[in-house]
C-alpha cells in the first residue's frame, strides 16, 4: 500500500518536483494526496497541479498562527494522510499541530529538509551561512519535526563539499541535487519500513537510509 503524503510547501517547490517524480517513475511507493501553501502565489502549487496533484492554500496573512493551523488541519482532514512532507515549508508547526501527527515515543509523522548538516546553520539561510562561515563541508538534514526549529530526531544527513572555486550558486546546486536526490530516498525508506526508532534505552535514533 502506498503511503500517504501531505506536501507543505511555501515557495519554489524543487524539492516537492522531486518527490512527485520519484512517485511518477516507481521510485517512491507514495500518493501525494495534497500539496498545501501558506503562500497562495508559491509557484509550487501551479507545477502540483500541473502534475494533477490536488493543491490547497490559506495565505496566514492576517491569521493567527493558531487560527492559521486551524485552517490547515481542516484542509488536511479532507485527505488521507499518513506522512506531512515539509518541502521548503516556511511557518514554524506548533506543538498542538504536531499533536495531531502523533506517532509514537513522543514523535510526529511530519518529517523536514534542511540545507545544512544539523546542528550547525538552523534557520532560513542555511545555504548563504554555510558559505559565508567557510565551510569545506556541508550537508543536507532529513528529520522528523519536533517542537524546536530545523530540530528532531535525524533519518539521514549527507555531505557535500564546497570546491575552492565555488560560487555561492555552485555551492548551493550541489546541495540542492543532493537534497533532490535524498528526500525521495528517504520517503521511500519511510514508505517500505516505517519510521524505525531505537529501542527506547537508546537516546535517539538513526535510521539508516538505503539508496537504490
Ligand atoms: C530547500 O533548500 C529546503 O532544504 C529548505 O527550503 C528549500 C526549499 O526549496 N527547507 P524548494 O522550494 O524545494 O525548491
Amino acid at each position: 500500500m502506498p503511503i500517504c503524503l501531505a506536501i507543505l510547501v511555501s515557495g519554489r517547490g524543487s524539492n516537492m518536483k522531486a518527490i512527485l517524480q520519484a512517485i511518477e517513475e516507481g521510485r517512491l511507493d507514495a500518493r501525494a494526496t495534497v500539496v498545501f501553501s501558506n503562500n497562495p502565489q508559491a509557484p509550487a502549487l501551479a507545477a502540483a497541479l500541473a502534475l494533477g496533484v490536488p493543491v490547497e492554500s490559506v495565505g496566514h496573512r492576517g491569521l493567527s498562527r493558531e487560527d492559521h493551523e486551524t485552517r490547515l488541519l481542516e484542509t488536511l482532514s479532507r485527505y488521507p494522510v499518513d506522512y506531512v512532507v515539509l518541502a521548503g515549508y516556511m511557518r514554524v508547526l506548533t506543538s498542538s499541530f504536531l499533536q495531531h501527527f502523533h506517532h509514537q515515543d513522543g514523535y510526529f509523522r511530519i518529517v523536514n529538509i534542511h540545507p545544512s548538516l544539523l546542528p550547525a546553520f538552523p534557520g532560513a539561510n542555511a545555504y548563504e551561512e554555510a558559505f559565508a562561515y567557510g565551510v569545506r563541508l556541508s550537508g543536507i538534514t532529513i528529520h522528523l519535526v519536533d517542537e524546536k526549529v530545523d530540530h528532531g530526531p535525524i533519518l539521514a544527513q549527507e555531505a557535500f563539499a564546497r570546491l575552492e572555486e565555488d560560487t555561492f550558486d555552485d555551492f548551493k546546486a550541489r546541495g540542492l541535487s543532493v537534497e533532490h536526490r535524498l528526500y525521495p530516498q528517504v520517503l521511500q525508506s519511510i514508505a517500505l519500513q516505517g519510521i524505525r526508532l531505537l529501542p527506547s534505552d537508546q537516546p535517539s535514533f538513526y535510521q539508516e537510509t538505503k539508496s537504490k
